[in-house]
């Protein structure tokens, strides 16, 4: 049986703090940077895994305002950024950074977009950031200390059954990817109320966190997507992971209110939402 305590990560409260002191004022200046520096004409810089997989300029901006801002305050971090910020490190904190997730929202003008930030201790998820300007939140959550949306405590809704639950879900980038993740789409439809497509898996799990969404899964996902909502989510009291008896990763991530996540998860399995 594992020991909770000898498994639980060596961090103080007071680096805790301090993390997330950074996360949050690293998401605010980002925040505001995208908010109010969005040129109006704004293109598309490149393209990565396909040619709707898009990068802006702003996109490199937030990415390069937060590594600088952080590896200045603490310069033996390590970083994992979606635009390419790696970093080994050698304190044991790693900073995962979705500089704007939601990038074709934020491409469009469509004001589902947020900075994700999440700070790692040897590996585990020890702070969560999710700054979402255009909607005014800012979500947060400390391992063990609970969630909060503009710092008032949150906490997932009563789970429905499934048949009644409100799902989101996203899709990958990758034309044939999103020809299985149609399949698995069309065989859970009539399974539940509804489903919801945000366009930010960060916004998604914080969703779940305060009860605007009742579960959410999606298979493609990277580390910077989900890191710092999963555990908002959890932090809230839903139940994350991947495929049954995996963590949330690539192969699939799913979010729920636990009797809701219960309920989904196999189905997924079933279903094979886990594979293309
Ligand atoms: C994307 C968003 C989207 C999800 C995609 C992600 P990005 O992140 O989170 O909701 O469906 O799988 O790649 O590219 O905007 O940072």
């Amino acid at each position: 049986m594992s020991d909770p305590l000898k498994d639980a990560p060596l961090i103080s409260g007071e680096l805790k703090d301090e993390l997330l002191a950074l996360a949050l004022e690293a998401a605010r200046r980002a925040g505001e940077l995208l908010r109010d520096g969005r040129p109006a004409d704004l293109g598309v810089a490149a393209t990565k895994s396909s040619p709707i997989d898009v990068v802006t300029e702003m996109d490199i901006a937030s990415e390069k305002l937060i590594t600088g801002f952080l590896s200045e305050r603490r310069p033996e971090d390590g970083f994992l950024g979606e635009e390419g910020a790696s970093a080994e490190g050698s304190s044991g904190v790693r900073w995962v950074i979705d500089p704007i997730d939601g990038t074709v929202n934020y491409l469009y003008g469509l004001p589902s977009w947020a900075v994700s930030i999440a700070a790692q201790k040897d590996g585990e998820t020890v702070v969560g950031v999710v700054a979402a300007p255009m909607r005014g939140e800012t979500s947060h959550a400390v391992l063990g200390g609970g969630a909060f949306l503009n710092n008032a405590p949150i906490r997932v809704r009563p789970a429905p059954p499934l048949s009644q639950a409100l799902v989101g879900t996203g899709f990958g980038y990758i034309a044939e990817r999103r020809a299985a993740q149609a399949a698995v789409l069309g065989s859970l439809l009539p399974r539940v109320r509804d489903i919801r497509r945000g366009g930010s898996a960060a916004i998604d799990l914080c969703d779940v966190a305060c009860g605007r969404l009742d579960a959410y899964y999606e298979r493609g996902l990277n580390p910077w997507d989900f890191a710092a909502g999963e555990l908002i989510a959890r932090e809230a009291g839903a139940r994350t992971a991947g495929r049954p008896g995996e963590p949330a990763s690539h192969e699939l991530t799913v979010a729920g209110s636990p009797a809701v996540f219960d309920a989904l998860q196999p189905l997924l399995e079933d279903l094979g939402a886990w594979h293309d």
